[in-house]
């Protein structure tokens, strides 16, 4: 079935366009756009960015599959990115990871059973000084200890 945006993210989109000198310029925030509506970008969505934007579907494609932010397959309903850059990870980054996949029963990459959570890992978040740390959704936390991640978890369990 083809994708299309609600009438709330269309007026969105055409405020978009016309923040961007051409219409190409604004394929990422397009592609986020979708993502907040359809959770993922599927083939539809990336036949609808390239119709709308009058750009090749090998552009968009392109773009999806360079940046880690644009799911290509079905997520859960949160996002928990789990920082492994260097400075976290002297900081017990990799321990954090290894308690969240435990904790959740799936490998960084996967999603629970529920379909609530999705495992990932991010390279460094900007938040070097606070580590370890994750984003979950749009939110970080940070000086992560177990008992700080398994509150976290809880409440996304719920
Ligand atoms: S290394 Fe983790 S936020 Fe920078």
């Amino acid at each position: 079935m083809p994708f299309a945006l609600s009438p709330e993210r269309e007026r969105e989109l055409q405020q978009i366009l016309e923040r961007y000198p051409t219409k190409m310029a604004a394929t990422l925030p397009l592609l986020h756009l979708c993502q907040e509506q359809n959770g993922w970008i599927s083939d539809e969505v990336i036949e609808f960015v390239s119709q709308r934007l009058d750009v090749s579907t090998a552009h968009v494609q392109g773009v999806v599959t360079f940046y880690t932010l644009y799911n290509r397959k079905p997520v859960g309903k949160h996002q928990v990115w789990v920082c492994r850059t260097l400075p976290c990870a002297l900081r017990g980054g990799y321990d954090v990871l290894a308690y969240c996949e435990k904790k959740l029963g799936v490998h960084a990459g996967e999603t629970t059973p529920d379909g609530k959570i999705t495992l990932r890992t991010a390279e460094c978040l900007a938040s070097c000084g606070t580590g370890p740390m994750m984003q979950v959704d749009k939110d970080y936390h940070e000086n992560l200890t177990r008992e700080r991640v398994d509150a976290i978890l809880a409440k996304l369990s719920e």
